[in-house]
């Protein structure tokens, strides 16, 4: 369900993608997925999570999920409930959203049976290993200090990259390593995806940018070549 190599835009709750700008932002990344074959998946504000559904063919994914189910769990995110109208996966356990280890081993359960595809984030390699166990789709490693710093993990920390696909495999997990954290450019995309990593998770790289369109662009060239 998942597709690699991939692009995954996280908007967080950047501003710049509050409302129809992130509506529009998830339109940009369609269209560049279709220009150039390639996969790529949206993670939008949970607030615009439906108008994003609405509006793109690409996949759509929440950025968190409580372990809840639909019906009477008032302000919680309840993947039962997302799935309901087209949110088909979603981040676990992001760097900026932290959850116990066992929590994370149930939301991967709760995902898998409804369906949904699983990204669990991980803080480094001995974290992956832990993660990978799990099963979860991919794991992204992203080493919280380059997270929004613009220097990305792909040049600054190549081994964090190689470590984390040696630590999936050496628990045989079927999870493919993805990355993220400071990625700007279609350089650090190749140099991630040449470091074994099959994806990269970007956000203010994109959502930042002068032109996020265009930096989708730049970003999924370099992913088109390792399709
Ligand atoms: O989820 C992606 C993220 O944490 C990386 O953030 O701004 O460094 O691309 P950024």
């Amino acid at each position: 369900m998942l597709k690699f190599p991939v692009l995954i835009v996280n908007m967080k709750n950047y501003l710049e993608a509050s409302g129809e700008k992130g509506v529009a932002m998830a339109k940009a990344a369609e269209r560049v997925a279709k220009e150039f074959g390639v996969n790529i998946v949206v993670a939008p504000p949970t607030p615009i999570l439906y108008s994003v559904v609405s509006s793109v063919s690409i996949p759509v994914y929440a950025q968190h999920v409580d372990i809840v189910k639909a019906g009477s769990t008032t302000g919680f995110i309840s993947p039962e409930y997302v799935k309901s109208f087209g949110v088909c996966g979603s981040l676990i356990n992001h760097s900026e959203h932290q959850l116990p280890v066992k929590r994370v081993k149930q939301t991967i359960t709760i995902l898998k049976d409804l369906g949904m595809a699983t990204i669990v984030c991980a803080v480094d390699p001995r974290k992956t290993k832990v993660f990978a166990k799990m099963e979860p789709d991919a794991v992204a490693v992203e080493p919280p200090e380059l997270i929004g710093s613009g220097i990305a993990v792909s040049k600054a920390r190549p081994e964090v990259i190689t470590d984390s696909v040696s630590a999936v495999k050496s628990v045989g997990s079927k999870s493919r390593l993805i990355c993220g954290a400071g990625i700007v450019s279609g350089e650090d995309v190749r140099r991630a995806l040449e470091l074994g990593a099959e994806g990269v998770l970007v956000a203010s790289g994109i959502v930042k940018a002068f032109d996020p369109e265009e930096k989708i662009r730049e970003m999924a060239r370099e992913i088109k070549r390792f399709l």
